[in-house]
């Protein structure tokens, strides 16, 4: 235990009001040892040393021959500043665009210059996971970590299997049955990552890889982990950057185990905090219909953060009910399949301040979505075409205006999923299916078919 007056910048705090037990950024922790609720990383504001506003931080592209400032991560340090420099691990990470895309603000009637979709497929590992892991494997290096694991509907492994690999450290990663891109297992096992497939669904795989860690002392990455929702904070950061360093109207994220839509609560929590921000931007999240937990507990059953209060018998229940029916999500947008998201809590928290939204789209939709994005984007895996579903839904029954500022976190990269797009495209499935045409190899008959 610790207490937060003491000299350091950074502690980890548990989020229940009721409990808020301080420990050092020494520990390693991913729950409150005394009451097993999630965990923050907070920080002593007034013992670091803030950039006074925001936009200095873009000074720092200047000088981006420091790999530090060249990280679209570490570019924000003071931000999340728990960890010296020297610990700080980076393989070029947060290096996205902001793309204003007109043609599918058009296609979806908004106002052509209000749609902006984060790219986070241009991370290193083609997943916005890279903005966590370069902060948690940092904090790994800090405490001397030696072993590191963690569960994944995909994206998770292939990009702790790449920072491990960069820090030296032996890396095992969990996986489900059957329900994996290829894209992404091919990334684990090339990374070098031992890659255990457990009889079971990343729900199972969860659960499994917090008892091998604590039996182990292997280094959890999951985005229990409160250094690596840190680290996925400066997605936010990106975007008011690309905006001239003006924050959006609202923000559109697929909602899986919950990590992104907390860390983007807590960032501008904490920029309005500081007065870096003026206002919060209006969040959604959201889900698929075969994996709608979230979406069924805010909007069916009424649970919310209330204060830190939130109704534990509403949870409970709920998943008992999810045991008792033998229940395991299905959804083609197979990395946020998940039923029993780890970081709800905390995005129950993200929703209260920042006012928002939780929907959940069928699969069909998210195909075709998918399929509008590539045609008129820089394309994306299937869950973070959940987005631009939603959004066209949001517009329809106007809750969001036409001429309101959206971004659209596309969380990864279209090479991810290819199976799912050739099929899409092959099989004629959606709206926007773009099949090979078949041809004699014949000059005359390739020319008709291009003429
Ligand atoms: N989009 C993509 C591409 C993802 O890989 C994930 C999560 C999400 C969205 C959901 O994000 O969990 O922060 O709500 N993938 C994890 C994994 C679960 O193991 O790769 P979240």
């Amino acid at each position: 235990m610790t207490d937060n007056n003491s000299k350091s910048q950074a502690y980890v705090q548990c989020i229940n009001p009721a409990c808020r037990a301080q420990f050092d950024c020494m520990e390693v922790l991913y729950k409150c040892p005394k009451c097993g609720e999630l965990l923050d990383t907070l920080y002593n504001w007034d013992k670091i040393e803030l950039p006074g506003k925001l936009s200095n931080f873009g000074k720092r592209w200047a000088t981006r021959d420091n790999r530090l400032d060249f990280s679209g991560v570490w570019r924000f340090r003071e931000l999340l500043n728990f960890c010296p420099d020297k610990n700080k691990v980076s393989v070029g990470e947060g290096q996205t665009i902001l793309e204003q895309n007109c043609a599918i603000a058009e296609h979806l009637g908004m106002k052509p210059d209000c749609l902006h979709l984060q790219y986070e497929g241009l991370n290193p590992s083609g997943s916005f996971k890279d903005n966590g892991m370069t902060a948690a494997l940092s904090h790994a290096m800090m405490v001397g970590a030696k072993s590191c694991a963690c569960a994944s509907t995909g994206n998770t492994s292939a990009s702790v299997a790449l920072y491990a690999h960069k820090c030296g450290i032996k890396c095992t990663v969990f996986i489900g049955t059957g329900r994996i891109a290829f894209g992404k297992l091919s990334q684990a096992m090339d990374y070098g990552a031992q890659t255990i497939q457990i009889h079971g669904d990343f729900d199972d795989c969860m659960k499994q890889v917090q008892d091998v860690c604590n039996e182990l002392g292997l280094y959890l990455l999951n985005s229990l982990n409160p250094y690596r929702l840190e680290g996925q904070k400066t997605i936010m950061f990106r975007i008011i950057e690309a905006l001239g360093w003006q924050v959006p109207d609202w923000i559109l994220v697929p909602g899986g185990n919950l990590g992104n839509s907390s860390s983007f609560g807590k960032a501008f929590y904490e920029l309005k905090e500081l007065g870096l921000i003026d206002r919060i931007p209006r969040l959604v999240i959201i889900n698929s219909t075969g994996a709608d937990t979230l979406n069924d507990l805010v909007n069916n059953k009424g649970l919310k953060w209330n204060d830190g209060n939130v109704d534990q018998k509403i949870i409970d229940d709920y998943y008992a009910d999810l045991t008792a029916k033998n229940f395991s999500p299905h959804t083609i947008a197979s990395a946020i399949e998940i039923s029993r998201p780890v970081n709800l809590k905390k995005c129950l928290r993200a929703i209260d301040v920042c006012n928002g939204l939780v929907m959940a789209v069928p699969d069909e939709e998210i195909k075709d979505a998918k399929a509008l994005i590539g045609k008129y984007g820089l394309g994306c895996e299937p869950a973070s075409a959940a987005t631009v579903a939603g959004l066209r839904h949001l517009l329809a029954d106007g809750t969001i205006d036409k001429d309101a500022r959206v971004a659209c976190v596309l969380t990864g990269h279209v090479l991810k999923d290819p199976n799912l797009t050739v099929n899409y495209h092959k099989d004629l499935e959606g709206q926007f299916s773009n099949p090979p045409v078949e041809v004699a190899n014949d000059l005359q008959e390739i020319i008709k078919l291009i003429k």
